[in-house]
């Protein structure tokens, strides 16, 4: 019987995923759930700020990242993107899990006429976990349509070439828009107490729309495990999802884990 002589290259290959993993837990820095400031608004977990954190990691929910933009010589304005379209961040209440959205086309924050505003895109919250919270409404324009049926209101202002423009508040299944040949339906929200107030909606529109709407978070799928061990859930380009532990060491799934990058941490 002959043993195996394997060339130094083998052993190598035997110690990469080690080196792979020090390489990695050098590189995740531990202090990375910060709170930042941008206008009037706090941004801390689960969002996170864009731009601040390291290109290869940031601490906070996935799709929750705010961006601080300056306004010229105004105050900062954050802004949030949900499927591809950005809305103003007015205010976030971390005790309620809620914030307060403007649609970009008609937030006054944002520069530009807003006197009859028209909203271009619905809402669309894809797989995050957020939810319209109960004080708002969905309301949806109609565009282009040769009139608008009884349950709509017209908005004169948005009219377009004698084709019209309707606006329903209530969401009624009932709804016919055949026989009124729209071309464009655009579902968006607002404050229904707002709504309910306005003495002419179909006139006040677009200060209520500026005024926006409001969304609530719930916990990510993925991040129960981490939150329940008293971590906080983030992204590491390389090994996508992370817990960062109130004790600094950093995990995989859940703190308190047997996990290899806090094992090796201790061997620093
Ligand atoms: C910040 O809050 C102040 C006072 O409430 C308000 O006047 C100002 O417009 C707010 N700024 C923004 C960008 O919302
Ligand atoms: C880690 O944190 C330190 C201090 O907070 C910072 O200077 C450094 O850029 C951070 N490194 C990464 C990779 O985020
Ligand atoms: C409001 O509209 C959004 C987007 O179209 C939809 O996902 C949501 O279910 C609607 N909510 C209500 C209460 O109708
Ligand atoms: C509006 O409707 C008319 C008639 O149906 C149609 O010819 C036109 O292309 C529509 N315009 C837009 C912008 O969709
Ligand atoms: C908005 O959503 C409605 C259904 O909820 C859909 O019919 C419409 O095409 C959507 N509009 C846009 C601009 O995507
Ligand atoms: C999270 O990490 C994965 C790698 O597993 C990467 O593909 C993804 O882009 C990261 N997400 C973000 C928002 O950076
Ligand atoms: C990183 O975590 C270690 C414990 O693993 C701790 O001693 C150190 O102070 C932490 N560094 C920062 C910047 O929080």
């Amino acid at each position: 019987m002959s043993h195996h002589i394997y060339p130094l290259s083998h052993y190598l290959l035997l110690l990469l995923p080690l080196f792979f993993i020090i390489v990695l837990s050098a590189e995740i820095n531990n202090s990375t759930c910060p709170s930042y400031t941008c206008g009037n608004v706090t941004i801390r977990y689960p969002f996170w700020k864009m731009d601040t954190e390291s290109p290869t990691q940031f601490c906070g929910y996935e799709g929750f990242e705010i961006k601080c933009s300056s306004n010229g010589d105004q105050q900062d304005i954050p802004e949030i993107t949900l499927s591809d379209d950005n809305y103003y961040v007015q205010w976030i209440n971390y005790d309620y899990k809620s914030m307060l959205l403007a649609n970009y086309d008609v937030s006054s924050a944002v520069p530009g006429p807003k006197v009859c505003p028209r909203v271009n895109h619905n809402i669309s919250l894809g797989t995050l976990p957020l939810n319209l919270s109960p004080f708002s409404v969905n309301i949806s324009f109609h565009f282009n349509c040769s009139g608008c049926p009884s349950f709509a209101t017209e908005i004169p202002c948005l009219d377009n070439n004698g084709r019209k423009s309707c606006l329903v508040t209530s969401t009624e299944e009932t709804e016919d828009w055949d026989g009124y040949s729209c071309s464009e339906e655009v579902v968006t929200a607002v404050i229904d107490e707002l709504m309910k107030k306005s003495p002419n909606f179909q006139v006040d529109f677009g200060s209520v729309l500026e005024k926006g709407f409001e969304l609530q978070w719930g916990g990510a799928d993925d991040c129960e495990k981490c939150e329940k061990s008293d971590g906080r859930c983030g992204n590491h380009s390389t090994t996508g999802h992370i817990c960062f532990c109130s004790d600094g060491t950093i995990s995989k799934n859940e703190c308190g884990g047997t996990f290899i990058i806090t094992t090796l941490k201790f061997q620093f």
